[in-house]
């Protein structure tokens, strides 16, 4: 069946997390959504190119939802756009062009540590740029990410219903 939200899950440690799994496990079952795990995907260290293409081909609209590793995405997203995206957008028929894209990202740290006083001295929105370039490059169209701050392994059960609720309207909001 076609999907129309692909989300491409990139956490390394996913049998751990609490915040995103929470996210994953309550939509799992959407129609309108389509759950990806890119570390699970690869084999020896390679996407099956072939696979991916088609799982973008039946999708409307792209998410890139990952925990905040060092201020960037875990490593899978970025082999993914190395070895996935490039030779799409490279070639004759870059089927990305058009496609809305949002990043859904969790972070440890507090919302006011993500401002220009706080302790990381930018916006996330800042921290994400290279995500926004990405995007542009590929013709795709960007919308703004999503985050959710202070995530650790003690959630509240209210702030992860609420996370949830905020979490299918900004999708559903790309289609
Ligand atoms: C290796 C590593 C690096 C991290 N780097 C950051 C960071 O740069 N900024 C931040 O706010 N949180 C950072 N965190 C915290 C994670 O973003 C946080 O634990 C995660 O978003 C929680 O989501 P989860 O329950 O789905 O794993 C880091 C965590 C790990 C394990």
């Amino acid at each position: 069946m076609a999907h129309k939200i692909l989300i491409l899950l990139s956490h390394p440690n996913a049998s751990n997390s609490v915040f995103n799994k929470y996210l994953v496990d309550i939509n799992k079952n959407s129609p309108d959504f389509c759950f990806h795990h890119l570390d699970k995907s690869k084999v020896n260290g390679l996407f099956d190119l072939e696979a991916e293409k088609k799982l973008l081909r039946e999708s409307k609209a792209l998410i890139w939802q990952f925990p905040i590793y060092w201020y960037n995405s875990p490593a899978s997203l970025r082999d993914w756009q190395d070895q996935v995206m490039s030779p799409i957008v490279y070639s004759a028929d870059n089927f990305l062009k058009g496609m809305p894209v949002r990043v859904v990202f969790t972070a440890g740290a507090a919302a006011e540590h993500y401002t220009h006083e706080g302790l990381n001295r930018h916006t996330a929105e800042e921290m994400l740029i290279p995500f926004e370039m990405t995007a542009n490059a590929a013709g795709m169209k960007w919308f703004k990410p999503l985050g959710f701050y202070s995530c650790g392994p003690d959630m509240p059960k209210a702030a992860l219903e609420k996370a949830a609720q905020d979490y299918e309207n900004s999708l559903l909001e790309l289609l």
